[in-house]
């Protein structure tokens, strides 16, 4: 059996690179991560105390541009975690941290989608990344970013995002405070009553909410009552200081953004032995699936090497929320078998024999099926469906040459092929070939593909 997991085993050492206290309870602490660390802007870490507690940290930057994940911190009074990083922790010291997670993302914005952005106190900091990503996408109709607090000082971005809102006349900043000092020309009261002063009707907008759980909820019914649509319009991450609700929060809010991935589980990742077993199970459920009656058919040409990296690369990136796979998705991987529901469990049974065998226990067995399950709809069917790339929908079988709109690995040499190069395309493997691989000759044992 596996043990519960640890959470200092299932975590990567963090340095701590710099630390700003920008007011005696509020720190900006930016870290270096394992460069495999690769969160989308709106996600959070766990941070872990050397106690091992851990608590949830949103990502304020955005790491494939400035390199660090950069925190924002309150120390709560009382606080475990906050307490220890805004007043202990220091640059030079090494912090545990948990792999980034949550549905906190824009996913599948379409171009001219409107953003509304709401915050109160460090639930900016989620809101950063997900501000500069739009911005920088160039498709935005328009961001409005909504940032409470109780006094001037809550709004410790002030300065900066009033420069951005002179500069990019897409966005549109507010700022408001519950207790204003006289004069100050920060708007007064509380972002629900503002939001509708400014924008009283939210059809077509898409609305992020973080920060207080009291807020998130007053937000949203508001948004509901504006004409938001709280199943596709409303993605929210309530800063839940009750530890037993926050799973139950994440997981909520998680399921809802991520209609075309599931729920990542960074734990059972971690329980598997940070990809160990996985690996193990996958190659013992290959090798039985290759000599299977009813499976083995399926799997001529294809080798056992090839499937188990890339079912470990998209079974890894779906349990920790990265977006690091580079294969296909399961539609159009499958898009020539014809798979009905009964042989979808048989698989299903024969890779539960594997992971029994190595000891998963019944818990984390289920929460792997949920991964497989997601998937079930787009496997499943009758008749074949056409395959596509670029857009474009491809034969079921031979080669095609094509130009690449997007960067990809050649199947033959691993090296990278960048995007508008050439490219030979097995369309029934789906494997891509780079122009130097389909024009060398072929040696022993080649896979080099021929023309048609
Ligand atoms: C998805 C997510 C993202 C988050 N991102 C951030 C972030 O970017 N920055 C950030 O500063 N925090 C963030 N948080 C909150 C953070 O995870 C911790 O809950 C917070 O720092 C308090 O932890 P603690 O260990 O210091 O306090 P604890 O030891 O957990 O709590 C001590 C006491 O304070 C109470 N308490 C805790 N928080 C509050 C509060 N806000 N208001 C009133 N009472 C409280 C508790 O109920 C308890 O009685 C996030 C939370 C979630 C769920
Ligand atoms: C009875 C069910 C299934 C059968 C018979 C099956 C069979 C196959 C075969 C033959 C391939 C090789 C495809 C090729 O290279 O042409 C493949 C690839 C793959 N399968 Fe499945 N599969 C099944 C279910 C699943 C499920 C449930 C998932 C996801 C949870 C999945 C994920 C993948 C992935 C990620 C690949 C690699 C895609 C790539 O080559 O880029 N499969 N599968």
């Amino acid at each position: 059996m596996i043990d519960q997991p640890n959470p200092t085993h299932l975590s990567r050492g963090a340095l701590v690179a710099e630390k700003l206290v920008i007011r005696p309870d509020l720190a900006v602490i930016r870290l270096e991560v394992s460069p495999e660390f690769r969160p989308i802007p709106g996600q959070h870490i766990a941070v872990v105390h050397p106690d091992g507690e851990r608590r949830p940290y949103s990502i304020a930057s955005r790491p494939e541009h400035d390199y660090f994940f950069e925190l924002h911190v309150r120390r709560i009074d009382g606080g475990k975690v906050s307490r220890w990083l805004v007043d202990e922790v220091s640059p030079g010291d090494t912090v545990r941290i948990q792999p980034p997670a949550g549905g906190f993302i824009n996913r599948d914005s379409p171009d001219g989608q409107k953003l509304l952005l709401i915050a109160t106190g460090t639930g900016l900091a989620p809101l950063l990344p997900i501000l500069q990503e739009a911005l920088e996408r160039n498709s935005t109709a328009g961001i409005w970013l909504f940032h409470g607090g109780r006094h001037r000082r809550d709004l410790y971005a002030d300065d900066r995002l009033r420069r951005l809102a002179v500069q990019d006349d897409r966005f549109h900043y507010f700022g408001c405070c519950s207790r204003q000092a006289p004069g100050d020309p920060l708007l007064s009261g509380r972002v629900t009553e503002w939001i509708e002063h400014f924008l009283p009707g939210l059809s077509g907008f898409k609305v992020f909410v973080a920060g207080h759980p009291e807020m998130v909820a007053d937000v949203s019914t508001l948004c509901s009552t504006l004409g938001v649509d709280p199943a596709v319009g409303l993605i929210t991450d309530a800063f839940e200081f009750d530890h037993a609700r926050v799973n139950d929060t994440w997981e909520k809010s998680t399921i809802r953004m991520n209609r075309s991935a599931p729920t990542p589980d960074p734990e059972l990742w971690g329980q598997l032995g940070n990809g160990a077993i996985l690996q193990e199970v996958l190659r013992d459920f290959y090798e039985l699936a290759f000599e299977d009656e009813r499976l083995g058919p399926f799997f001529a040409g294809v080798t056992q090497q090839r499937l188990r990296e890339k079912q470990y690369s998209f079974l890894r990136s779906l349990m920790l929320g990265t977006r690091d796979y580079l294969g296909q998705r399961p539609r159009n991987a499958h898009h020539w078998m014809v798979i009905s529901d009964d042989l979808f469990d048989y698989r299903l049974e024969r890779m539960t024999e594997c992971m029994r065998a190595h000891g998963i226990s019944e818990p984390l067995i289920r929460r792997w099926h949920a991964f497989e399950e997601f998937f079930r709809a787009d496997i499943v069917k009758h008749q074949p469906i056409a395959r596509t790339l670029n857009g474009q929908p491809l034969r079921l079988d031979g080669f095609e040459d094509m130009t690449l709109d997007e960067g990809s690995l050649c199947d033959a040499c691993n090296q990278g092929i960048d995007a508008g190069s050439p490219v030979r395309v097995n369309l029934r493997l789906g494997t891509v070939y780079c122009h130097p691989c389909f024009n060398r000759e072929p040696g022993p044992g080649s896979d080099r593909p021929e023309a048609e």
